[in-house]
């Protein structure tokens, strides 16, 4: 069996290392039904820290094919993956085409695979914030529906493809994601100086993120949340900001006076370092799907600078409140979760109590990776 990997953005490098992983596991344990792997890598994103990095880090080996296609509109980005995708697959043929989360680079990859008749599988399928102006919603939707199989991180995400119709080919596996921390939170914390490099002490600090285009292509948002993260640091709680390069080109852009002594704005960290700081935060801040998760998987409160989320789970739970971008209400919330930190029930505004939670998570047992490859092996008739 032979699968082509399409990865691209930084999250997908994240996504893919478990299934990586698996298909080496099952390589040793059955040399006589093998699975050839491909992995392809658009170039949306190739800064070092936005990619190297992470190959670097996570041991994922080089890309096959790197398609160099970088930055541009929506239209060109996709658009020029499309094409370049289409000649590998051309040329290698594969059986499956996997495709992660809802970036260009994912929508990209299952179009290219699905007019060429190729199976696609979407691995974080049925996600949707029912917001269309997202572009990552387009691209869920849109891949959603042109996939085979289809795999799903949660109930609430195999609830929302049957709402769509979609109820073939769908599989509940679990969050590759939560795979990724099982696999490398000890060697983050064995190998990470980053809390040393930053003088920073476990629970001290607050850690935000923000590259959404909704909030930064937008300057009153951003504006905003950046004011709602100087209030956070003006009342004494050290802030962290890794920015995504995006952000901070309309940091700098907009001229917006983000300085504070408490307020740390620094590049991309790796892999390796986001977890030992995630996991040691008072506080998240952040609009990235992914670092939702993280704080959830690390049980660390989360405000989140957003509208809505895909991820509901966590905000059922209470570990995780939808703040958007009004200043007011991220310090609040922020406040909140600090105060509920230390005494969980004591404070329940905005974040509703805690649900003790059982050790299987809503996102699955950390083995959504080996499940999704043997499910790919069962479909083709290779076991
Ligand atoms: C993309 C995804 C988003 C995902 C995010 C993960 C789409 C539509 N969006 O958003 O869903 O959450 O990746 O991080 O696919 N840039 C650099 N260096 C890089 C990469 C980007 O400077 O290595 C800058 C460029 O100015 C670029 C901008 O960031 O124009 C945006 O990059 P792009 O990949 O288009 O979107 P992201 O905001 O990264
Ligand atoms: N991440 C990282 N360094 C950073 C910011 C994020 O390694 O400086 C990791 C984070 O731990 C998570 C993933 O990148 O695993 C999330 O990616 P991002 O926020 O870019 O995208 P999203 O999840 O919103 O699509």
């Amino acid at each position: 069996m032979k699968i082509v990997n399409i990865v691209g953005a930084r999250p997908q490098f994240i996504k893919v290392a478990p299934i990586l992983k698996a298909i080496e596991g099952h390589n040793r344990a059955r040399p006589d039904v093998p699975i050839h792997e491909v992995l392809v890598h658009t170039g949306q994103h190739y800064d070092y820290e936005m990619s190297q990095v992470f190959f670097d880090e996570l041991g994922l080996k080089a890309p096959d094919y790197h398609l160099g296609v970088g930055s541009g509109t929506h239209g060109y980005q996709t658009g020029e993956m499309l094409k370049r995708i289409e000649e590998v697959l051309l040329r290698e043929k594969p059986d499956w085409v996997l495709v992660y989360g809802d970036t260009n680079s994912t929508l990209a990859g299952a179009l290219a695979a699905a007019k060429l008749h190729i199976r696609v599988a979407h691995v974080e399928a049925g996600l949707r914030s029912f917001n269309k102006r997202m572009p990552e919603e387009i691209n869920r939707i849109l891949t959603d529906h042109v996939s085979d199989c289809l795999f799903c991180p949660t109930e609430t995400a195999v609830q929302n493809l049957a709402r769509e119709g979609i109820t073939k080919g769908v599989y509940l596996v679990g969050d590759v994601m939560y795979d990724a921390v099982q696999m490398y939170l000890a060697a983050a914390e064995d190998k990470s100086q980053i809390l040393e490099t930053l003088a920073l002490k476990p629970k001290e600090y607050a850690l935000a993120t923000v590259h959404r285009a909704e909030n930064t292509d937008d300057p009153e948002r951003l504006r905003n949340i950046m004011m709602g993260l100087k209030h956070i640091a003006q009342d004494g709680l050290r802030v962290i900001f890794p920015a995504h390069p995006r952000t901070r080109k309309a940091i700098s852009d907009l001229s917006l006076d983000i300085s504070s002594s408490n307020l740390k704005v620094i590049g991309p960290v790796s892999y390796l370092d986001m977890l030992v700081l995630e996991k040691n935060a008072r506080v998240i801040l952040t609009d990235s799907g992914g670092v939702q998760k993280e704080a959830f998987f690390f049980r660390v409160p989360c405000v989140t600078l957003r509208e809505e989320t895909e991820w509901v789970e966590t905000v059922e739970a209470g570990w995780n409140v939808l703040a958007g971008c009004d200043p007011e209400r991220i310090a609040h919330a922020s406040l909140a979760a600090q105060c509920s930190a230390s005494s969980p029930y004591s404070c329940s505004i905005p974040f509703s109590p805690r649900t003790p939670l059982p050790p299987a998570t809503p996102y699955g047992d950390g083995r959504a990776g080996a499940r999704i490859v043997m499910i790919l092996l069962e479909c083709s008739g290779r076991l």
